[in-house]
C-alpha cells in the first residue's frame, strides 16, 4: 500500500512546537524578507512566509523594493540589516531582476543571519558536513520528512533531478552526508529514465509539469516531488504525475501539501536557530 507523505501535517507539528517555544521568549525572533519587483510567484511565497512567521509569534519585516533598484542601494539595505541587532534572519527572495547578480548579494548577508543557507560560507560548511549555521530550507524539509516517516537513506540509491543551488545541489549533498548513493541528473543528462528507474529515493526538482510517469520509476520507490507548476485551470501540479505513479511507489509526496509546507516550516526553524546562536542560547 502506498503511503502519502503528509508535509502539511508534519510542518504543522514543527511550527506548533516553535510557537510554544517562542511564547516563552521576552524578545521575539525577527525575520526580514527582501523582495524585489513584482514576480507573482515570489509575492505569494513571501506572503506565505510572513503569515507563518506572524502565526508563530515572530516579528516579520518585509522590504518591498522596486524592480530597478541599483546594486549600491540593495547593498546598503543588506548591510543595514546585518548591523541591526533586532534582525535575526535575512532572506533575499530569488530570482533577482536580471541586472543584479545573485551571488554578490547572497554573500553580503552575514552567515549568522543567512536563513536560507545560500551564502558561500554556509554552502561550504554544508559541503564539508561541518555544521553550517543554516541549511537550505527545501532540502532540509525533504530530509526531515523522510526522517519523520522513518524512511532509510543510508546505502540506498537516491536520484536527484535538477541541479539548482536552491534544491538539487544542496539536497544531493545532504543525502550524501547521510551515506546515500547519489545520482545527480539535469537537463543535459542522456537517458534520464535509466537513472530514475535506479532510484530507491527519487527527488524531482526539475520544474517540468508531470514529467515523471510510472514507467520511469522503480517498484516501491520513495517519490519526493518539489515541482510546482500552475495548470491552465489554475490547479497546482508537480513534476510527478501523481495519479499515474502513486500505486507503484511505497511513499509519495502530494502537490500541494508535500514539500511546500515543509520548506516554510524549515525557514521558521532556521530563523529560531539563528536567533538562539545570536543570543548564545543552546
Ligand atoms: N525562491 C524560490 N525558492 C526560494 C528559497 O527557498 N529562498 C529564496 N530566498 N528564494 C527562493
Amino acid at each position: 500500500m502506498t503511503i502519502i507523505l503528509d508535509g502539511r501535517e508534519t510542518a504543522k507539528k514543527i511550527t506548533e512546537k516553535l510557537r510554544l517555544e517562542v511564547e516563552k521568549l521576552d524578545v521575539k525572533p525577527t525575520l526580514a524578507v527582501i523582495i524585489i519587483g513584482c514576480n507573482p510567484a515570489s509575492k505569494v511565497y513571501v506572503k506565505n512566509k510572513e503569515k507563518k512567521a506572524l502565526e508563530i509569534g515572530f516579528n516579520s519585516i518585509v522590504i518591498e523594493l522596486d524592480e530597478n533598484i541599483t546594486k549600491d542601494e540593495l547593498e546598503k539595505i543588506i548591510k543595514e540589516l546585518n548591523e541591526d541587532k533586532n534582525v535575526n534572519g535575512i532572506l533575499l527572495q530569488l530570482p533577482l531582476p536580471k541586472h543584479l547578480n545573485e551571488k554578490d548579494f547572497l554573500d553580503l548577508i552575514d552567515p549568522k543571519k543567512d536563513v536560507d543557507g545560500f551564502s558561500s560560507y554556509n554552502s561550504g560548511k554544508l559541503l564539508k558536513n561541518d555544521s553550517p549555521y543554516a541549511i537550505p530550507c527545501t532540502p532540509k524539509g525533504i530530509i526531515r520528512l523522510l526522517d519523520e516517516y522513518n524512511i532509510d537513506i543510508e546505502g540506498r540509491v537516491s536520484t536527484v533531478i535538477g541541479r539548482s543551488n536552491i534544491v538539487g545541489k544542496p539536497v544531493s549533498i545532504l543525502l550524501l552526508n547521510r551515506n546515500s548513493t547519489v545520482i545527480m541528473t539535469h537537463t543535459k543528462t542522456k537517458n534520464l529514465e535509466h537513472f530514475t528507474k535506479s532510484a530507491d529515493i527519487l527527488i524531482c526538482a526539475a520544474g517540468k509539469k508531470e514529467m515523471i510517469k510510472k514507467e520511469m520509476i522503480k517498484e516501491n520507490a520513495v517519490i519526493i516531488d518539489v515541482g510546482i507548476t500552475r495548470d491552465i485551470d489554475g490547479r497546482l501540479k508537480g513534476d510527478v504525475d501523481f495519479d499515474n505513479t502513486k500505486d507503484k511507489a511505497s511513499y509519495i509526496t502530494p502537490v500541494p501539501g508535500g514539500i511546500g509546507p515543509m520548506t516554510i516550516a524549515m525557514l521558521m526553524e532556521n530563523t529560531y536557530e539563528l536567533y538562539k546562536i545570536q543570543k548564545g542560547i543552546k
